[in-house]
């Protein structure tokens, strides 16, 4: 009797539910990648960033001292998340970034969802929505690092082995489920969701690895789908980390390829399998521990409006959240090229693998 009563203390002191979900508007949209290309100003390719403002073409140490603001609704979340642009090609050769807006279902019950600027919606889970599975989550330590995906992808086998990349065709702004592997084949009524889903099973050892990948291990099914064991090789289940990116293609469904040719591309020129995110921890001390040490759920979290386990700010707040830019371009307007992807071929232009 003792030693059970021992046992459900314990569990309910080690264990919990917890699950994030909230919003940040985006920080910045610039060729800067600190993760993949250290230093090199300009990246590659462009990118949308959210998160705090320490953001900049090289990051070490730990980030959650050097930010000074966030553009997400949780104060002490001063990490960077970050995905390529969407773009759309015209039949003519030229091509548009593809516009955002905010999940419909976030800010205070989805009332301040229309003033959050763009961005994404993450998420920090346990084994699922419901359940840690018996296993104490690790919040991440700091400098950590990982990257999911690859713009050197371009093949449905590649998604096969990576459920957690998907899209979903919006027919309304709140449509989930129905997820593709390759971008939409048709114009979506309502826009396109890219979704990333991110690896949860660490080595333990390492905050990074040569290709942001291999210290991690996915077990995840997609979809918020509960995941698997994690192997002995990365035993530690830390949160489960996820995106959402609403992109706002209906300006473009009356200009759709009279041919039927899939008019989006990615920032990279890559189609819909190369899809790729980016995640550069940064909550301040003990945050994050303490959210997935509680058993709140989304908006009980603490998210504008409402006080939780975690900090809060207003919608307003996040939006004067900025990084000055460090490289100075035009991202947005009819372009006759995508940005970085204009230079001739010198067979040096780094790629991730
Ligand atoms: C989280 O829970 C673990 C295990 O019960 C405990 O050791 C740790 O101090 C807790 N951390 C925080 C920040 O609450
Ligand atoms: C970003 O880094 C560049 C190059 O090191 C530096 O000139 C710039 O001031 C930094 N920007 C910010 C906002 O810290
Ligand atoms: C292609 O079409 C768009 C939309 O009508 C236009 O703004 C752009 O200038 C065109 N580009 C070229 C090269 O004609
Ligand atoms: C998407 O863009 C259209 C213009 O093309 C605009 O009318 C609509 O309000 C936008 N949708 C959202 C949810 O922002």
């Amino acid at each position: 009797m003792k030693g059970l009563a021992a046992l459900v203390l314990l569990q309910a002191a080690g264990l919990s539910q917890a699950a994030l979900r909230f919003a940040c508007s985006r920080v910045s949209i610039q060729r800067l990648d600190p993760l993949v290309e250290p230093g090199r100003i300009p990246s590659a390719h462009v990118h949308q960033i959210v998160g705090g403002n320490a953001f900049n073409a090289t990051m070490a140490g730990d980030i959650g001292e050097q930010a000074t603001c966030t553009t997400c609704a949780y104060t002490e979340d001063l990490s960077n998340y970050w995905t390529a642009v969407m773009y759309f090609r015209h039949a003519n050769g030229s091509y548009k970034r593809v516009p955002q807006y905010a999940n419909a279902q976030l800010g205070t019950e989805g009332k301040d969802a229309p003033n959050i600027q763009g961005g994404m919606t993450v998420y920090y889970t346990q084994k699922d929505f419901n359940t840690n599975g018996n296993k104490f989550i690790r919040a991440f330590p700091p400098g950590f690092r990982m990257t999911v995906g690859s713009p050197a992808a371009s093949s449905a086998d590649y998604a096969k082995g990576h459920p957690g990349l998907r899209y979903t065709c919006l027919q309304t702004i709140l449509t989930r489920g129905s997820e593709t592997a390759d971008f939409p084949a048709k114009p979506c009524p309502a826009g396109i969701m890219a979704i990333h889903h991110f690896p949860a099973c660490w080595d333990g050892k390492n905050v990074d690895s040569p290709d942001h990948q291999a210290h991690m291990y996915s077990t995840t099914r997609g979809g918020f789908a509960e995941a698997g064991e994690c192997p002995t090789s990365h035993p530690v289940r830390v949160a489960q980390v996820a995106y959402e990116t609403m992109w706002n293609t209906t300006a473009f469904a009356g200009m759709w390829p009279a041919d039927g040719r899939q008019p989006f591309v990615w920032s990279f020129e890559g189609n819909g399998y190369g899809t790729h995110a980016d995640y550069l921890f940064g909550w301040k001390g003990d945050s994050l521990q303490r959210a997935m040490n509680s058993t709140c759920m989304f908006h009980a979290c603490g998210s504008p409006g409402v006080q939780g386990v975690l900090k809060t700010q207003t919608v307003d707040e996040m939006n004067r959240c900025a990084v000055k830019p460090t490289v100075v371009e035009e991202t947005d307007g009819w372009l006759d090229a995508l940005p970085g992807q204009a230079e001739p071929a010198m067979g040096h232009m780094p790629m991730r693998v």
